[in-house]
Parts: structure tokens; C-alpha cells; sequence
């Protein structure tokens, strides 16, 4: 598979290892940055990330930084992402399965380096269910979007 992977300084070590280990297994693996431990902002490398998925140069995307959090948070403000903040090997397989996750988020200051690896290998492999429940709150997240992000973000009043 064709994965985008990006961090912050928090996750720069992390995001080495996964390079390494997803490059490894077969998967093409484009490194977005940072590659310096100098501070930099997490919306920064989430925005380059999404943007680089829905321009279709990849089927998922990784982006670290120390929590997960802000990554998700930005990366889910792109119309068409569903990003998921995984903390173990079956969350991430559910973020697929149920919700048709299609960026992982992980928290460097709270994983072991090669827990990353095991649960971004169960992101990876997990398809999304074809079950109709799980389409169904998939495509009312869709209409979520749809009615809010039509022509650019709607400022919340
Ligand atoms: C950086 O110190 C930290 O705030 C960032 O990596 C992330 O955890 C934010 O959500």
C-alpha cells in the first residue's frame, strides 16, 4: 500500500521506526516530516498530511505527535477525513471495520515504539465492514459533512 507519514518533533522517533518497519512489510512510505527535534506546530504536518490523502497520493496516512490529539483534531477539520486517535492493535482495527477511519493518529509520549508498529500493521490490514449499521453511521457522518462544509468551513457563531 501507498502511506503518507508525518509527525512533529514529538514523534520523530516513532515515525523513523515506522518508516523502517511499514517500508519492511512491503508498503511504499512517503516521510512528510519533521526530521528535526526543533519545535514545530502539529496543524502544520496534519494539513500537508490530509491534503496529500485527498489529492489521492495515498490510500491511509499516520500522523504522530506526543498525544495523537492535535493531529486528529486538525486532520478531522478536512472534509473527508476520518481521523482516529488509536491507542492499542483492536481500536485501530475498529476505527476501520466500524468507522472507515482513514488516517491514524498516535501519541508518541504514551506508546511504545513498537506497540506503533503492531497497531498501525492492524490499521493497514483491516477493511471496512460491509455490514449495512456501520455504512449507515459512515454515511451520516458524510452527510454531516456535506450540509456543513459545502463551498468552505462554516464559522460556528
Ligand atoms: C507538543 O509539545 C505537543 O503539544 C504535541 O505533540 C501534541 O501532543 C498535541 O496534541
Amino acid at each position: 500500500m501507498k502511506l503518507i507519514i508525518g509527525s512533529d518533533h514529538a514523534g520523530i522517533e516513532h515515525k523513523s521506526y515506522l518508516v523502517k518497519y511499514l517500508s519492511a512489510l512491503g508498503h511504499k512510505v512517503i516521510d512528510i516530516g519533521t526530521n528535526s527535534t526543533k519545535s514545530i506546530d502539529y496543524p502544520d504536518i496534519a494539513l500537508k498530511g490530509s491534503n496529500m490523502f485527498l489529492q489521492n497520493l495515498a490510500d491511509f496516512v499516520i500522523l504522530i505527535c506526543g498525544t495523537g490529539v492535535g493531529m486528529s483534531l486538525t486532520a478531522n477539520k478536512m472534509p473527508g477525513i476520518r481521523a482516529a486517535v488509536c491507542y492499542n492493535p483492536e481500536i485501530a482495527a475498529l476505527a476501520r471495520e466500524h468507522n472507515d477511519s482513514n488516517i491514524l493518529c498516535l501519541g508518541a509520549r504514551f506508546l511504545d515504539i513498537k506497540e506503533c508498529g503492531r497497531i498501525a500493521k492492524a490499521f493497514i490490514e483491516t477493511s471496512k465492514s460491509k455490514e449495512k449499521r456501520h455504512l449507515r453511521r459512515v454515511n451520516k457522518i458524510k452527510e454531516i459533512e456535506e450540509r456543513n462544509f459545502k463551498g468552505g468551513y462554516q464559522i460556528k457563531k
